[in-house]
């Protein structure tokens, strides 16, 4: 989603609308502003594009120098007006957009519910709207402050109030800049809505809570102690400016990976109750066995949520890439649930697989990111992924994504099948709410894997082995590379390896082996051995802690450590990493990789 804010002595309306209109690369399925008027707040928002919006406010102009402005891109509650932002307060006097997700929120409706509170909305950022109800007492960013305590999750939240001539803001996780003028002063998720006006920003880092009039910006932590936060000069280009200040939009999108995770995971996780909550139609006990359907890095997804249901939930899956699998008059019945996974939702080949699943009389779950696409439409229910928009042709935060929600949707059937006892979910979804944090860890290796990325950047074949669930990782590593380096790279399960590919191991062959702890792991030490007494290179990933591993690999990335069912999520992050960093070395198109396309609607 994107955020705006503004106070100063321009007209609120047209700084709102320019500010989302360069922010709508970021997705959009609804978008609205509020703006303090001499009649109090004024709120316009409108399902669809923001050209709906603008078309509303054109009716109905706002005179005021002060607003906020959000595009949204759906996660809790479909895109429709009401769901739209801003909330406002019953008495409509306070205003607030929200980006992220209160993970608590269904906890915290129920008890303001209870209190005689009246929802309008199936938003999780409702209840902030009526938490500031009950916590303003003439101060709004004591009050935000306070109702901010209550909440769980990641956010960016803004909000006016039209007794003050301010706006105060807080995040967590989701990005807020402040930009800095003569009089004026914004707010923006990103920087580019900032960039007609301003280049002097303040990046406001997790906790930190603002105020700002016309005169200052006042920043403190969510206990109300000051902090400094220094103002920078952006140089960036609204190119730049896109890419976040990355010099791809893959960088960025790898660099999104913790909120994304975030994202997909956060208001879905019941540890407690050691269940997922996900919002489908469908009744998991209906299903006896599983196809998937996807292609590609999606395709990947599907294998590892192979494992995953099989493990877990002891649900019979079979995987094929999407091309096969429609033409090979697979045996389904009325008990088969194709499960079709797409970034984009367009995917020809998908489209086409799932459809000959349902003439054979399947069930048909998406696990899909883009909202409105064709796949949505054909599949009976929908789990999306909430990556947001992926602009990069190597799909990368799209990937951590689907793997996090194969782990929920084995999750949910596991619980539901009984064949995954409650205190091992609780584990499982224990560990799943680390990720983030985890992949954020991961993301601060950059530096080691790109000196690896120097020392093998000329080599002109790549192989990558793993075993059980990290096979689809390696695939997804050789994928990446391949695609954006061109250089040949081969996956193969490790164990395989002696059965063929050992005939290519020699001194120029770097081999990345996932050798995570797990059941296997002694087994790919032995893979490891066998490459490195045919002096092979071996570039281990590895988890954090290990010290047998330098011992036998050249190079060893590591990973924390997390449940062994998860370790794909925090380990291919590195590969992403090791794949840019190769493809910039040799000076390649990153974001547009010769011959690929983001989305394959031809057969
Ligand atoms: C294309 C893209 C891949 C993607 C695949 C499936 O080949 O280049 O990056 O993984 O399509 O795309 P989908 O949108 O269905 O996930």
């Amino acid at each position: 989603c994107g955020i705006v804010g503004y106070v100063g002595f321009r007209n609120a309306t047209d700084v709102l609308l320019d500010g989302l209109r360069r922010l709508e690369y970021r997705g959009y399925d609804s978008a609205g502003i509020a703006v303090r008027t001499p009649e109090g707040l004024k709120v316009v928002k409108r399902s669809g594009k923001l050209s709906s919006l603008a078309e509303a406010v054109g009716k109905t102009p706002l005179q005021g120098a002060l607003g906020i402005g959000h595009t949204r891109w759906a996660t809790h509650g479909a895109p429709t007006d009401p769901n739209a932002h801003p909330h406002t307060t019953e008495d409509g006097r306070i205003a607030l957009i929200h980006n992220g997700i209160f993970e608590n929120y269904l906890e915290l409706k129920e008890a303001l519910q209870a209190r005689g509170h009246r929802f309008r909305s199936e938003t999780d950022t409702e209840v902030l709207a009526h938490l500031l109800e009950e916590t303003y007492r003439g101060d709004l960013l004591e009050a935000l402050r306070e109702a901010l305590k209550a909440v769980r999750g990641a956010y960016a939240v803004v909000v006016a109030h039209e007794d003050h001539e301010e706006i105060v803001a807080a995040r967590t996780v989701s990005p807020l800049v402040v930009g800095l003028g003569e009089g004026e002063n914004f707010l923006a998720s990103d920087v580019p809505a900032l960039l007609p006006y301003t280049r002097r920003v303040i990046f406001l880092h997790d906790g930190d809570v603002v105020r700002l009039t016309r005169e200052g910006v006042e920043i403190t932590d969510l206990e109300g102690r000051p902090v400094q936060r220094e103002a920078v000069e952006v140089d960036w280009t609204l190119e730049a400016a896109e890419k976040g200040g990355f010099p791809h939009y893959m960088l960025k999108e790898i660099y999104e990976q913790p909120w994304v995770l975030e994202n997909t995971l956060g208001g879905r996780l019941r540890e407690e109750e050691g269940t997922v909550e996900l919002g489908l139609a469908l009744d998991p006990r209906e299903v006896d066995r599983v196809h998937v359907i996807a292609c590609g890095t999606a395709g990947y997804a599907g294998l590892y949520g192979k494992y995953l249901l099989e493990t877990l939930a002891r649900l019979p899956t079979e995987w094929d890439v999407a091309s096969e699998y429609r033409y090979r008059d697979p045996v389904v019945d009325s008990r088969t649930l194709a499960l079709a996974i797409s970034q984009s939702g367009e995917t020809i080949d998908t489209l086409e697989g799932l459809r000959e699943a349902k003439r054979k009389g399947a069930r048909s779950l998406g696990v899909i990111n883009a909202k409105g696409s064709t796949l949505t439409r054909e599949v009976e229910d929908v789990l999306y992924i909430h990556a947001g928009p992926e602009i990069g042709v190597a799909s990368t935060k799209a990937y951590t994504a689907m793997l996090a929600a194969m782990a929920l949707l084995a999750v949910w059937f596991g619980r539901a099948r009984g064949a995954l006892a409650p205190e091992e979910a609780q584990r499982l979804l224990r560990e799943m709410r680390r990720l983030p944090r985890l992949v954020e860890e991961v993301l601060e290796k950059r530096p080691l894997v790109a000196h690896v990325a120097e020392k093998y950047h000329q080599a002109q074949d790549f192989l990558f082995l793993g075993r059980h669930v990290q096979a689809p990782t390696a695939y997804e590593g050789a994928l990446k590379l391949k695609e954006i380096s061109y250089i040949h790279a081969e996956a193969y399960p490790a164990g395989e390896m002696k059965h063929g590919p050992i005939a290519l191991i020699d001194e120029h062959l770097p081999v990345v082996v996932l050798a995570t702890k797990g059941p296997l792991y002694e087994k790919t030490l032995s893979n490891i051995q066998e490459v490195r007494a045919r002096g092979g290179k071996v570039i281990a990933i590895a988890t954090e802690g290990d010290e047998e591993i330098p011992r036998l690999a050249q190079d060893v990335i590591y990973v924390p450590e997390v449940h062994p069912l998860l370790a794909p999520i925090v380990s291919v992050v590195p590969l992403q990493l090791l794949a840019y960093e190769i493809a910039v070395l040799l000076g390649r198109d990153v974001d547009q990789p010769r011959n690929l396309a983001k989305s394959v609607t031809v057969e």
